[in-house]
């Protein structure tokens, strides 16, 4: 073959390539189309092995004719590829289409509950006052719920938190006084303490305030220093950070087993302000919590020196004080989950 024969061979094999690959539809066909264009017996590859045959003179420019027959080939096949894969890309767009008009799954947010929004309020109110949390279980010993804080087996107090016994050593806690046990065993006698406890209790009670079960702040100091004065300006600190500057604290004499002297603190209702009414009982004041000074037999019965420490403990009902702020009519409202309830609170 000259030059010229191989020219129009190449121009011809260029031109059924054109043609040929216009009738590619799929890989199947390309596959066909690479063998026959680009495969062994191509004319390329027969071109390829003629090089030997060909003058020396000319073989320079007839290898690149055959180089370049044999690239614009494989730009033919490649194009084609590239064609192919896109549709193929398309089509399966096409099926995995979104109708992102549809109305996408709702998640509901959910928000705080009244009770734990209350929890964390005076968790934070504490710890900023330096207080750390202490935790216990609410299946507690009768030793820790009731012995330690002084409140011995035939003590009349008992019965005023009848409680639920598991066994005779053990009961569902009925106050988180019982943590005090805890806190001060852990100490062994070298104080200073001073951690409040959140948590769960249960007692025999119901009525519209009252239920069997609801929760508690407990809080205790013990140092060498702690003095009443302290106490009161705690406590009153804590009831103007909950329900305003505005609102009367008021203490009264109480009694409880494991403090000496016992105190409850009041706030002036919320109904009347002060004046007397239904709400308060023609009091003019709401009952929050009780208090008061650490019984030096507590004291002496959880291991610290009583001529050494001294110190004072307060219990905040949780439930009462979300229905003050909340204005919530029944307690049992705060573990009935009905969601609608939930939901009035802390709309965003
Ligand atoms: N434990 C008491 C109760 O359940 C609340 C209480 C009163 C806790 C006085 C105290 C306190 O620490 O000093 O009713």
């Amino acid at each position: 073959m000259d030059i010229k024969e191989i020219q129009l061979a190449i121009d011809n094999e260029l031109k059924v390539c054109r043609e040929d690959i216009l009738n590619v539809a799929d890989q199947s066909s390309l596959n066909d189309f690479k063998g026959l264009h680009l495969g062994k017996k191509s004319l390329c590859s027969s071109l390829f092995s003629k090089m030997r045959d060909v003058p020396s003179e000319s073989k320079q420019l007839v290898g690149k004719m055959v180089v370049d027959l044999r690239q614009k080939i494989t730009d033919i096949f490649n194009a084609k590829e590239n064609e192919l894969k896109q549709v193929a890309l398309e089509k399966q767009l096409q099926k995995d289409k979104v109708d992102i008009s549809l109305p996408g799954y709702s998640h509901k947010l959910g928000s705080k509950h009244p009770f734990y929004a209350v929890v964390d309020d005076i968790t934070d109110f504490f710890i900023g006052l330096g207080y750390e949390v202490a935790d216990g279980p609410e299946v507690e010993t009768d030793y820790n719920n009731f012995e330690m804080m002084n409140i011995p087996k035939d003590h009349p107090s008992r019965d005023m938190q009848d409680s639920f016994s598991i066994t005779d050593e053990l009961v569902l806690r009925s106050h988180t006084s019982a943590v005090q046990a805890r806190v001060m065993a852990k100490c062994k006698g070298v104080g200073p303490i001073k951690i409040i406890c959140p948590g769960k209790v249960y007692r025999r009670d119901n009525d519209a305030t009252h239920s069997h079960q609801f929760g508690q702040i407990e809080g205790l100091v013990i140092s060498e220093s702690a003095t009443f004065a302290n106490l009161l300006e705690t406590l009153t600190l804590l009831l103007k950070h909950l329900f305003g500057e505005k609102r009367k604290v008021r203490f009264r004499p109480s009694y409880f087993p494991f403090t000496e002297p016992s105190i409850e603190a009041d706030i002036s209702c919320f109904e009347c302000g002060g004046k007397g009414c239904k709400f308060c009982k023609n009091t003019g004041y709401i009952e929050i919590l009780g208090a008061g000074m650490v019984h030096p037999n507590v004291l002496r019965l959880n291991g610290f020196d009583d001529t050494k420490y001294q110190g004072f403990a307060f219990g905040i009902g949780i439930d009462r004080v979300a229905m003050l702020k909340y204005n919530i009519d029944d307690i049992k409202r705060f573990y009935t989950n009905d969601v609608r309830f939930i939901s009035e609170f802390f709309k965003e």
